[in-house]
């Protein structure tokens, strides 16, 4: 098969001058790379540095596409097989969620219809920054792929998440991304490689009434759920989400059913069979008392003495346990303190679900505002076979990381059917 090819855009920060070796770490994938560096970029790396690594020219700036003899911008697009952007910056991921095209990267940006993926760099206060929250979901929802970034010290002499990932994962990630589209000169309508899947996503928290009034919750807010839905609906996914209350938005282009109790998103997942995989992130009650009281519990008499709970169906055991409609794939998730990967594997074997996505709701787990109801967080995924740790990111990129997860999976059991 032909080698196939990168357009690598590098945007101008500091993270630029990883740029030679992450063209040496794709060409150890097999990858052939072209360059094309922003205004800002050539502050940070020579383009003749790059020129001798890529062995290729190096595509600077939309004048240089005035020249006949030049490759246009389309052309620049069209001859590779995906584009990746590394280290995007704030800019130019602002740039890629409205569209605009004003200089040579947004345009080649906007004329692709290939796979693309995005290694962002920033300052953490950037990086955390809505505006920017708000612009990663917008290319999470487009489909595009999303690495990192990570955590550690930074240039600017700040802590946190902002780093651009290593060259050696990017290449990998862009391997993998590359290894789901089909091979050159077949047509690509799109990256949708979920697409004519149907994928059961629970989240959020259950409410289990005590009286009219009151309630047993929990502190799920929902985000990471809702985030994987919409991930897996950019990737082509027929997504039914059952939700407890949350104070969100429904998330896009997915259907959204919501509930209040375990009982009923029981009986909203069951009635949503068959589907291809079930993603259970909703944090459902334990236990809901036995008998919703009428009337409100006054205080005066015996008040809660005499509040007797019972345990909620298990959802997740129920798919799992299905005769008849079990899911190919079912995964659920495990919020735990402590002792994270032995509870987890303890999860995978009782539930007899396929995967566990574990992470560390601890108030020391490290994450800004705690991973209960903040916006980052830090996952194990477990599986019979393995055990993937991934780096600390935001809860969108967890999402954009894990529906590629089961793409692939999807992408692989395909392979073999
Ligand atoms: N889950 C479920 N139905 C329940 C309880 C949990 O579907 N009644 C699912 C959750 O959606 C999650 C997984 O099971 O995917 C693990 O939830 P967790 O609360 O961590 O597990 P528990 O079985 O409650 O274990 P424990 O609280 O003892 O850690």
């Amino acid at each position: 098969m032909d080698q196939k090819r990168v357009l690598l855009i590098i945007g101008g920060g500091i993270a630029a001058y990883k740029a030679p070796e992450l063209v040496r770490q794709l060409k150890a994938q097999g990858l052939a790379t072209r360059c094309l560096l922003t205004a800002a970029a050539e502050q940070f790396v020579s383009p003749l540095s790059l020129a001798s690594v890529s062995g290729d020219k190096v595509y600077e700036n939309l004048f240089d596409l005035t020249d006949e003899a030049e490759m246009g911008h389309i052309q620049l697009s069209r001859d590779a097989d995906m584009i990746l952007v590394a280290p995007a910056t704030a800019d130019l991921i602002a740039k890629m969620a409205q569209g605009l095209a004003n200089d040579l990267a947004s345009t080649a940006l906007l004329a692709t219809d290939k796979p693309v993926m995005i290694a962002p760099a920033m300052n953490v206060r950037m990086w955390e920054h809505a505006a920017t929250q708000r612009n990663l979901a917008q290319l999470a929802e487009d489909g595009i792929g999303i690495i990192g970034p990570d955590e550690g010290d930074m240039a600017c002499g700040e802590f946190g998440l902002g780093r651009m990932s290593e060259p050696a994962e990017i290449a990998q990630a862009a391997k993998a991304m590359l290894a789901q589209t089909p091979a050159r000169d077949t047509p690509l309508t799109a990256a949708k490689p979920l697409a004519g899947r149907k994928i059961l996503v629970t989240a959020g928290p259950t409410y289990e009434p005590i009286d009219p009034v009151r309630y047993i919750a929990n502190r799920s807010s929902g985000k990471q759920g809702y985030a994987l839905a919409e991930a897996l609906a950019a990737l082509g996914a027929n997504v039914h989400l059952v939700s407890g209350p949350t104070a969100l938005n429904d998330p896009k282009n997915v259907t959204t059913k919501r509930v209040e109790t375990a009982r009923q998103m029981l009986d909203a997942c069951t009635a949503c069979l068959p589907v291809d995989a079930a993603i259970m992130a909703a944090a459902v009650a334990d236990w809901r008392p036995a008998e919703a009281q009428e009337a409100k519990i006054k205080k005066t008499k015996s008040g809660l003495d005499d509040l007797k709970l019972v345990e909620n169906p298990d959802i997740l055991a129920t798919l799992s346990g299905h005769a008849s409609q079990r899911p190919q794939l079912v995964v659920g998730f495990a919020a735990e303190t402590n002792d994270i990967e032995n509870y987890a594997r303890e999860k995978l074997a009782r539930k007899k679900c396929d995967w566990i996505v574990a992470n560390d709701v601890s108030q020391n787990s490290g994450i800004a505002g705690g991973v209960m109801g903040g916006d980052d967080n830090q996952v194990h995924i477990l599986s019979a076979t393995q055990t993937l740790q991934w780096e600390t990111m935001s809860k969108t990129a967890v999402a954009a990381k894990l529906a590629a997860h089961i793409a692939d999976y999807f992408a692989a059991t395909k392979e073999h059917e």
